[in-house]
């Protein structure tokens, strides 16, 4: 019985570095993987192919995202610039921020919706304008707005430049959702994963 137990506890005192060490490994290893390209204007390479800039559509069918220089992603500190493409029918949620945002129209075709009035108590009825392959729009700071790829047939892509990084955005369920309940989300998708990297550097 004394000498089944003594047996256990070395095995144990033999397993029990071996865990820590695979333990901590791992936890290096995914900080690592996670937070590879995240990183300051210092570890920049000053010419960056986009094409190799990782891409992923932040859980919403039908969408690109490329943060081409980002606040979290690259230390950009007064604007960031994002590379956008919506497959037909996929659109933006209704949200607003309070940033200039300025769009480019590189590919395809679509709608801006657009509630100009942020003084009422909620965005109201938009307007819409057509938007064009070469067409380019911005965005007044805090106005409602949502951008859809309405042609049936064409991916819409579009370059995407907000100043003030990183982007806090209010998303409503609707047009008439009070400005008051419009949801903040923060960090916006595609920033959290760099911002989680920058706390622990902080750490
Ligand atoms: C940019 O990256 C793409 C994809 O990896 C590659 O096909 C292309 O050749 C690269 N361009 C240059 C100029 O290196
Ligand atoms: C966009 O407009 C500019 C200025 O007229 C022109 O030089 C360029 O060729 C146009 N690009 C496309 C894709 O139409």
């Amino acid at each position: 019985m004394l000498r089944q137990s003594r047996r256990d506890d070395r095995t144990m005192v033999g397993l029990r570095p071996h865990f820590v060490l695979l333990f901590v490994l791992t936890l290096l290893l995914s900080a690592f993987s996670d937070a590879s390209h995240c990183s300051s204007t210092q570890g920049l390479s000053l010419v960056r192919n986009i094409s190799e800039l990782p891409q992923d559509n932040y859980g919403r069918g039908g969408l690109s995202h490329i943060t081409v220089a980002g606040s979290f992603m690259h230390g950009m500190k007064e604007v960031e610039v994002w590379l956008q493409t919506f497959s037909p029918g996929t659109h933006t949620p209704i949200h607003r921020h309070s940033c200039e945002e300025i769009f480019v129209v590189l590919k395809g075709s679509g709608t801006l919706y657009l509630a100009s009035d942020s003084h009422g108590k909620y965005p109201g009825t938009p307007q819409e304008f057509s938007i064009f392959s070469n067409s380019t729009f911005h965005i007044p700071v805090n106005d409602a707005h949502q951008v859809w790829n309405t042609n049936k047939h064409e991916d819409l892509q579009v370059l995407v430049i907000i100043s003030r990084p990183p982007v806090k955005v209010f998303i409503y369920e609707d047009w008439f959702m009070p400005h008051t309940a419009a949801k903040l989300k923060y960090p916006y998708y595609w920033d959290e994963e760099c911002l989680k990297a920058s706390r622990k550097d902080e750490l």
